[in-house]
């Protein structure tokens, strides 16, 4: 596997990072994670916006930023991978500085910037039977805006997920439903779907925009409201969303069935209309 490095393009295992690497003792960096369809990135400009606000809001100067789609494609090139959905993994931290200290290094350090590519597994099956998932307290920060590489609050809540058989684990902050560990989380009722605003307790997230352009699209009211915890059962049907997740229906929610236990009518249609953007390939 050939990975992109600091301006190189190398074998993965010929990587070398050092541990006072800020990102190693501070988790002080971002990512983000993007793919292709069809072998071309699919809404590049929205991910290089978000990546710019992340190094923005954390105060890292990456100057190969604009460039940087070059990159990307040339290590799809080296790979020689034959399947045409890749996701791609972008990890860019404050750098190497020594001794440890907590604020930002003296002079001028560049940051470590790190990218990979790996195939993604066609998982439709799921996309038919939908998932289960599991309520967990929102332990994270308050800038959840920002895509920064400390996950451990989303990490435990995942791993939750997992022992319980769940598929995703949705994240509760003052009795609201926000968003999933690694997914944006929509809700149904009567025909309208709901999802929470855009503000700094939630990750903007591509799949979002894209799927908030297809209610427009299709005729589907929209309702940037948060669901209280207490107003589970009076909806119809749940999804999430993500980069590599795309759309995934949510029938059952701890103990509680969702409608009658299968994907609901309107989350199957943004499913589609979904599928038809990717397939229309106008987002190239
Ligand atoms: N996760 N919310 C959170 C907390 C996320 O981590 C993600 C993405 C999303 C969906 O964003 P997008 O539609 O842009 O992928 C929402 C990525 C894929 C990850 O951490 O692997």
């Amino acid at each position: 596997m050939i990975v992109y490095f600091n301006g190189n393009f190398l074998e993965l295992d010929e990587v070398k990072i050092s541990p006072f690497d800020r990102g190693f003792l501070y988790a002080d960096g971002i990512y983000e994670v993007m793919r292709t369809y069809y072998g071309k990135l699919f809404r590049y400009n929205d991910h290089l916006g978000r990546l710019k606000n992340s190094l923005d809001s954390i105060k890292i100067i990456y100057e190969g930023i604009d460039s940087f789609e070059t990159n990307i494609y040339k290590l799809f090139k080296l790979n020689y991978y034959t399947n045409p959905n890749l996701s791609v993994y972008v990890q860019v931290t404050r750098g190497v500085s020594f001794p440890r200290k907590h604020s930002f290094p003296d002079g001028k350090v560049s940051p470590t910037v790190f990218v990979s590519v790996t195939p993604i597994d066609d998982d439709t099956k799921i996309i038919h039977k939908g998932i289960k998932a599991i309520l967990e307290e929102d332990l994270r920060w308050s800038r959840c805006n920002i895509k920064s590489i400390s996950l451990l609050p989303a990490v435990l809540a995942n791993q939750h997920a997992v022992e319980e058989g769940a598929g995703e684990a949705i994240l509760i902050r003052d009795e609201l439903l926000m968003e999933g560990s690694h997914t944006n989380f929509w809700g149904v009722k009567n025909g309208e779907v709901w999802t929470a605003p855009l503000s700094n307790l939630i990750l903007p997230g591509v799949t979002r925009t894209v799927i908030l352009e297809l209610c427009k699209k299709e005729g589907i009211k929209v309702i940037e409201q948060a669901i209280h915890k207490h107003d589970i059962k009076n909806f119809d049907e749940y999804f999430v969303s993500g980069t590599t997740t795309e759309i995934k229906p949510v029938i059952q929610i701890e103990e509680n069935i969702v409608g009658n236990g299968k994907p609901g009518e309107i989350t199957s249609k943004i499913y589609q209309a979904y599928q038809k953007y990717v397939e229309s390939k106008t987002w190239i």
